[in-house]
């Protein structure tokens, strides 16, 4: 192996720490376990149908082109990337769609760009890190409220807006279905108080597209709520089972992001092969409805066998085992018996909410779910 001269006595002493914290994080190449962590909810990631469609329709759009040759403000454009987000608009009843290299890059993008000096941001405090981050880059001043609690985000606006007087806008952040719980939130109680207030609404659906709604629309068209978002976030890389993202709202909005967003401006474009696997993967997601129901049927057994009635028909389930040590011995334990788990550590959540996040898929069989969990109470008793 070559060894690199430079030492960074700053590089070691952080991973020194991380390990002595048990914080540690490494890479692994997946096993061959039974899959409760991956966010592949319907199997679309598996799907040798929607591979081959996905071939079918790059060669007939790009002929021979591997990548997109540069940002879409250059050579990245094409009728494939106009084509897939007026369909994507369409879909989600929104003006106008504009898609993203990664739901990353669509959060990072949209929250740096969109708030300005002089507004005010108030987001769920488990909001996913790359809202996080995008905040950080904003201008704007950002205040975290209780998880799902109206009544904390209006406490916290009221004593805000006493120091800020002279706030321009306020947006109010949250996500449809949470990441590391599974639960929802309060979505149509939010969307009636930010009309009432004109706040301006922001969710992230990455975990609900796909399996919210009749046609896997997400949570907030299943609750015909749509008019009342002033943006609404989809990732691909999900349910959809492929990669990539798109921002849903007005046609202005649009037009912004494309004049100022640098996340989007100063990237090479989705390869063309990357926008047909989002066409196609749309076009399947829409019809899986067998896959939808299993899924649902799954996460309400997983319920049922633990007697728990939070979230029962969210695939998203955590098991809280307070402790890095703790949660990653019971995911080393149950990866020795076949099953694909992931210790979810501190800081990625807070500490003492460690966890193990257990995904559930329409390809799980009842079997499969009712033997984890067996294994799991052996070693919680
Ligand atoms: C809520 C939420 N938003 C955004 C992202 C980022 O999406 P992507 O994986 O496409 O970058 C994730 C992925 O972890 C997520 O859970």
């Amino acid at each position: 192996m070559l060894k690199n001269i430079y030492t960074d006595r700053f590089i070691l002493s952080s991973l020194t720490k991380r390990k002595e914290e048990g914080r540690y994080r490494e890479l692994v190449v997946s096993g061959s376990g039974v899959d409760f962590f991956s966010n592949d909810y319907l199997g679309l990631a598996r799907s040798s149908t929607l591979f081959e469609r996905s071939h079918q329709l790059v060669k007939q759009y790009s002929g021979n082109f591997n990548g997109a040759t540069g940002s879409r403000l250059l050579s990245g454009n094409s009728e494939l990337f106009e084509q897939t987000e007026i369909n994507i608009a369409k879909f989600h009843k929104a003006e106008s769609a504009l898609i993203f290299n990664s739901g990353y890059d669509a959060n990072l993008g949209f929250f740096s760009t969109v708030p300005q000096k002089g507004d005010l941001i108030f987001y769920d405090e488990y909001i996913h890190a790359s809202i996080r981050d995008g905040i950080r880059l904003s201008l704007a001043d950002a205040y975290s409220f209780v998880h799902n609690s109206i009544s904390s985000l209006q406490t916290k606006i009221q004593s805000v807006s006493l120091i800020k007087k002279d706030f321009k806008r306020i947006f109010i952040v949250v996500e449809s279905i949470y990441s590391m719980d599974g639960d929802q939130a309060p979505l149509s109680a939010l969307a009636e108080f930010c009309k009432e207030h004109n706040y301006l609404l922001i969710t992230d659906e990455a975990h609900a597209l796909g399996i919210y709604g009749n046609e896997g629309e997400g949570l907030v068209q299943s609750l015909g709520i749509e008019s009342l978002f002033f943006a609404r976030i989809y990732t691909y890389g999900k349910a959809l089972g492929v990669h990539g993202a798109s921002i849903c709202g007005s046609t202005y909005l649009k037009e912004y992001l494309i004049n100022f967003c640098r996340t989007f401006i100063y990237s090479t474009a989705l390869s063309p092969h990357a926008i047909a696997s989002i066409q196609c993967a749309y076009q399947q997601m829409i019809t899986s409805n067998e896959e939808r129901l299993i899924l649902k049927n799954n996460a309400q057994y997983y319920a049922s066998l633990l007697n728990d009635t939070s979230n029962i028909d969210s695939p998203i389930k955590s098991l809280i085992l307070s402790g890095n040590k703790n949660v990653k011995h019971l995911a080393n334990q149950l990866q020795g018996l076949g099953y694909e788990v992931r210790p979810i550590l501190s800081p990625t959540v807070p500490e003492n909410k460690e966890r193990l996040r257990i995904c559930l898929h329409s390809y799980n069989t009842q079997e499969e779910i009712k033997k984890l969990i067996q294994h799991i109470q052996e070693y919680i008793v």
